[in-house]
């Protein structure tokens, strides 16, 4: 084992610790050639990984939607995580990027081309969004660009293949908005670009159903039970650019971003224009519920 980097950011490769300086992977690996492979995002909370059965749960159902096998288990992958986050010198939290690649062969599409898949996990410092946009709510682009198709590349697949994501982004670098909200092939929203969205109707908290073709937030789950947990009706629906006339608030989540107020969305105002009290309650309980879920 090389000794650990004493860097702001750590990245592991196969078992082997690297500083961000001399991190790399060959030009073979099909991740880089194909974007063949999968990953995951998770942070810590006082330097231990939140939700992280799930996270888990989720990196192998991606991986076995693209026939590639994890080569460790939950415990092997959580003690390189820890290992991965003590070589990184962080002042607070951590960002944990989990990726599982085909792993390095010729170029051709044969799965067998590639023996041993590549994982990597790389650590650097967690960075929670502005405090302004906590406070004020942020807007969101409309983004032209479809999502996938799930009978395509299923954005249930939680795929290093991030082309659509950042199409969709770079129309809201260009419009000026904090995220970018996607239309599936039917015109229904069904997610943001890096996040999944949430609105709020008489009282009843609405997310678009998984069939609208999004990756299955696990922050959307952990926010949906918590809303059931308070007693608050959930809906999974089908919404439409229409519907957002009449929601009365908007948020986002994500594990990097927990629950953000939205109040704009392309041309339209959402509510008053600014946060709502369900999403304030909501951003209350999930600091609350945080403990609960650290591994
Ligand atoms: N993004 N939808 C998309 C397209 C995403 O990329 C993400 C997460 C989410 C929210 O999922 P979760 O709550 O499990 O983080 C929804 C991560 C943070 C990323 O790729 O950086």
């Amino acid at each position: 084992m090389v000794p650990s980097p004493a860097v702001p950011v750590a990245v592991n490769i196969d078992g082997v610790l690297y500083g961000q300086d001399n991190a790399r992977v060959s030009v073979f690996d099909h991740g880089f050639l194909f974007g063949e492979g999968v990953y995951e995002v998770l942070r810590t909370y006082d330097r231990r990984p939140f939700l992280f059965p799930e996270h888990m749960k989720r990196l192998r159902a991606s991986a076995a939607r693209i026939a590639l096998a994890c080569p460790l288990t939950d415990e092997a992958l959580l003690a390189r995580i820890r290992e991965t986050v003590a070589a990184a010198v962080l002042e607070g939290d951590a960002y944990v990027r989990i990726l599982l690649t085909r792993g390095e062969g010729e170029i051709v599409y044969d799965p067998k081309a590639c023996p041993s898949p590549t994982v990597v996990i790389i650590v650097k410092a967690h960075a929670d969004p502005p405090a302004e946009a906590m406070v004020n709510g942020v807007g969101l682009s409309l983004a032209s660009v479809v999502r996938n198709h799930p009978g395509s590349v299923d954005p249930a697949i939680k795929s290093n293949n991030l082309l659509n994501n950042a199409l969709a982004m770079q129309q809201a670098y260009r419009e000026g908005a904090f995220e970018a909200l996607m239309k599936n092939h039917r015109g229904e929203l069904c997610e943001c670009a890096q996040s999944n969205i949430f609105f709020v109707r008489d009282g009843v908290l609405l997310t678009p159903p998984v069939d609208a073709g999004l990756l299955v937030g696990v922050t959307r789950g952990f926010v949906l039970e918590l809303a059931a947990a308070s007693g608050r009706r959930t809906e999974e629906r089908v919404l439409l650019e229409d519907d957002l006339a009449s929601v009365r608030e908007a948020f986002l989540t994500s594990t990097t971003r927990e629950i953000v107020p939205v109040v704009r969305i392309g041309t339209y105002t959402i509510g008053e224009g600014r946060p709502g009290c369900v999403t304030r309650q909501l951003m209350d309980a999930f600091t609350a519920g945080v403990p609960g879920r650290l591994t």
